[in-house]
């Protein structure tokens, strides 16, 4: 193709894709049909990833859940069989330990068949100031949030790219966006998952495997009981069925960014337009700066 053609081209699929993005506000994507598909979710034992699951409990496919709480995940396929579930296979799994990843991912092959739908959903927080935090919690948060999506693709991608058929879906946060004060670790495990996730999303789609999609999730804070005691916040905090619900509605519709609530694509423009001392400004006058002051998390409150 010559110059001409294809600068008409960039500039007639800049005009198709900006109206494509203007008319989602109005009108609902179709919705993939995901009949038969193998969905496996890490962290599958409480929160997110639980609620995850039941979403997809109705919609006819075989789930596999991993988690280190092995109660937590008998309770949660327990929960999907009510939901109508046809099948449902519940293992332990450390997924920050790359051996257990690959002896695990093995089994659930064996076991069941290839993943076709891989949801890298287990997290963990520190809470603490990063000259407070332990050297091993640090690693930890990095192996759990970051590192185990590494292991977890090397298992699973390969079959999704021989079948040119799949889905990789990346929970990050919006700590994965934007700097916290006293999130420092968790804040670069969330910015790696991303980073990560974009950059295996781009190589799939420069070797041609275009049918396997990709979608990164950031929430801001939800209320699981991770964060429990953060405050104030900058944003209302989000119900963990709503974006349970809007992260399944991105994976049927093939949506590669999910950011909640809305807002905050805008505060990332703002971002990247607005001066560095007037973010720090803003950042203070809402309070930004405390948010993890009065941190409990889920540790603390159990006590
Ligand atoms: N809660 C929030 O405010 C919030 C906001 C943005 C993003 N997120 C992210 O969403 C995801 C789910 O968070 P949640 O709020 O449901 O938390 P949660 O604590 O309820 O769930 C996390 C699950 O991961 C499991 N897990 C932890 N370490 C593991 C390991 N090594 N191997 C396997 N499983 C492990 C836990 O047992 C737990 O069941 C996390 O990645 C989190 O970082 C949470």
């Amino acid at each position: 193709m010559n110059f001409l053609l294809e600068t008409l081209e960039l500039v007639f699929l800049s005009i198709y894709y900006i109206l494509e993005t203007c008319l989602r506000f109005f009108i609902r994507a179709r919705r993939k049909n995901v009949t038969g598909e193998v969905v496996l979710i890490t962290g599958a034992g409480s929160g997110i990833g639980r609620l995850i699951a039941l979403e997809f409990a109705g919609l006819g496919v075989s789930l596999v859940l991993w988690d280190i709480n092995q109660e937590g995940n008998k309770e949660t396929a327990r929960l999907a069989r009510e939901k109508g579930v046809a099948t449902v296979h519940s293992y332990l799994c450390d997924c920050s330990d790359k051996a257990e990843v690959y002896r695990v991912a093995d089994q659930v092959k064996r076991d069941i068949g290839d993943v076709s739908i891989l949801i890298n959903n287990a997290g963990i927080v520190t809470g603490k100031k990063f000259m407070d935090a332990p050297d091993s919690l640090i690693e930890k948060t990095i192996e759990v949030n970051t590192m185990s999506h590494f292991w977890t693709c090397k298992a699973f991608l390969p079959a999704m790219m021989a079948n040119n058929h799949g889905h990789l879906i990346c929970i990050a946060s919006s700590a994965g966006l934007i700097g916290v004060n006293g999130l420092a670790d968790y804040c670069a495990s969330k910015f790696a998952a991303v980073g990560f996730a974009e950059s295996v999303a781009l190589e799939l789609l420069a070797t041609g495997k275009d049918g396997v999609k990709t979608t990164i999730v950031c929430p801001y804070f939800v209320n699981t009981g991770m964060f429990d005691g953060c405050g104030p916040n900058v944003l209302p905090i989000l119900d963990p069925d709503y974006v349970a619900n809007k992260i399944v509605d991105a994976i049927l519709t093939n949506q590669a960014y999910l950011l909640l609530p809305r807002s905050l694509y805008f505060l990332m423009a703002l971002k990247s337009i607005l001066p560095d001392k007037l973010t720090v400004q803003l950042g203070m006058y809402f309070g930004a700066f405390q948010f993890m002051d009065a941190f409990q998390g889920r540790a603390k409150k159990a006590q």
